[in-house]
């Protein structure tokens, strides 16, 4: 799977770790930054993996910062990114199985690295469910389409 991350300061070593995993796994990975521990704003890094991802040049996106809620807020607001914070498996599950999400948020300082490459593994192996779920992000894309204007 063609996969974009990034990450601020707080994640980068976080990033460093996921993006080593994925690789291995045989996904294609392209890195956005940060390149060190240096302070940085999350919003450049999720700008740029939004964007790509929005973009339709990779199917997904990652990001990290301290908590996720930052770079995830961030995201957001970017016409076609639907990411979802997550810090446990059911909620990665959930989130792609309910909420089609396309990037996934993970906090570096709230989540050991062991079970943020456990709920990254999930969210890529779980397909979206459909039927009723696809009525209700019908109406998060009207949303965003009444915003946009
Ligand atoms: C950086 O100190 C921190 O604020 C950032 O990584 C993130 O947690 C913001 O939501």
């Amino acid at each position: 799977m063609k996969i974009a991350i990034g990450s601020d300061h707080a994640g980068y070593e976080l990033k460093e770790l996921v993006k080593k995993h994925l690789q291995e796994k045989g996904h294609g990975i392209r890195d956005f930054g940060t390149d060190s521990t240096e302070s940085t704003d999350y919003p450049d890094f999720a700008e740029k993996v939004g964007e790509a991802v929005a973009a339709g040049d990779f199917e997904r996106g990652i990001l990290i910062c301290g908590t996720g809620i930052g770079i995830s807020i961030a995201a957001n607001k970017i016409p076609g990114v639907y990411c979802g914070l997550v810090g446990d498996c059911f909620s990665a599950k959930a989130s792609r199985w309910h909420n089609n999400t396309n990037v996934i948020a993970l906090g570096a300082r709230v989540i050991g690295p062991g079970l943020a490459l456990e709920i990254i593994d999930t969210w890529l192996e779980t397909k979206f469910k459909g039927d009723r779920h696809q009525r209700r992000i019908d109406k998060i894309v009207e949303i965003e389409k009444r915003y946009s204007q």
